[in-house]
């Protein structure tokens, strides 16, 4: 099983807990490298918005990619998990739907609604179906009235009224974010906000991304460094993975400020 060289630690760790061997596939500017794929089983990837980098699949790579799944009967598991945010580009079409039979995608309401409702829906290869149900019925009993609720929230146009609300609140707040670091932090670059609820924000080279997370911890902050998602030995240079989807409205000012402030505060790393 491959996943990309960047991405959450859990699903790494859920690989290895199945007993699967774990490779990583590089990532550059047009999404993962699939022609790096090597010989594998099946490749995890967030081909609409790269986590935690941001980028999106490039066509060409969407192509190599069914190309690969279809020549090597390979699995593609697309975790869509932010896919409802798009800000400065068109929507990016998934990619189950150019080879529903080699790829299983993945949604979440995890961002569109709360992490905590753990409601979430799969569409998968049809011969997997079978496998994927008992699998999952064995894994947990199902919240039957959640998922109505959540159907219900759906066919009665709420939920597409809540996405829309929500887009732009969060559009609003990318906006901030990336306004108050050009004036406060004007030597970081900010990257992978096109969509999503995260930024990348790239520190000078030399300075020390655990002094800021530190210090932003101080004023109650919860910032990851990149580095903490990357998943091979070629780290990055200094970046902060900065979500900002989190702090309730009143406090989202105060929140970036302190993150600037933060950032300011930060040392040139100690030499290695
Ligand atoms: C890359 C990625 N995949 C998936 C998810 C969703 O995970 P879950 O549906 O288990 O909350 C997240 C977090 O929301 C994520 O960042």
């Amino acid at each position: 099983m491959t996943v990309e060289a960047y991405g959450l630690p859990e699903h790494r760790r859920i690989v290895a807990a199945s007993g699967l061997g774990l490779s990583t596939v590089p990532i550059d500017t047009q999404g993962a490298t699939v022609s790096k794929l090597g010989d594998t089983d099946a490749v995890m990837l967030t081909p609409a918005h790269q986590f935690p980098l941001g980028v999106a699949m490039s066509p060409r790579r969407r192509t190599e990619t069914i190309r690969w799944a279809a020549d090597t009967a390979g699995l593609v598991i697309e975790d869509d998990y932010d896919g409802e945010f798009r800000y400065d580009r068109q929507p990016v079409g998934a990619l189950q739907a150019l080879a529903p039979e080699h790829v299983a995608y993945v949604g979440t309401a995890s961002k569109s609604l709360a992490p905590g409702l753990r409601l979430a829906w799969l569409v998968l290869p049809a011969e997997l179906t079978d496998e994927v149900v008992a699998a999952k019925a064995r894994a947990d009993r199902t919240n039957t009235l959640d998922q109505l609720t959540l159907a219900e929230f759906i066919t009665s146009g709420a939920y597409d009224r809540h996405l829309r609300r929500s887009r732009h609140a969060y559009r609003r707040r990318r906006d901030r974010l990336v306004a108050a670091l050009h004036q406060h932090a004007p030597d970081v670059r900010v990257t992978g906000v096109a969509a999503g609820l995260h930024a990348v924000v790239e520190l000078p080279a030399g300075h020390d991304e655990n002094h800021v997370i530190a210090s932003a911890a101080q004023h109650d902050l919860a910032i990851e460094t990149l580095n903490g998602y990357q998943r091979d030995d070629t780290p990055h240079g200094p970046a902060l993975v900065v979500g900002y989807g989190t702090p309730p409205e009143h406090a989202f000012s105060s929140a970036v400020a302190k993150l600037c402030a933060a950032i300011r505060s930060a040392p040139l790393a100690p030499a290695p």
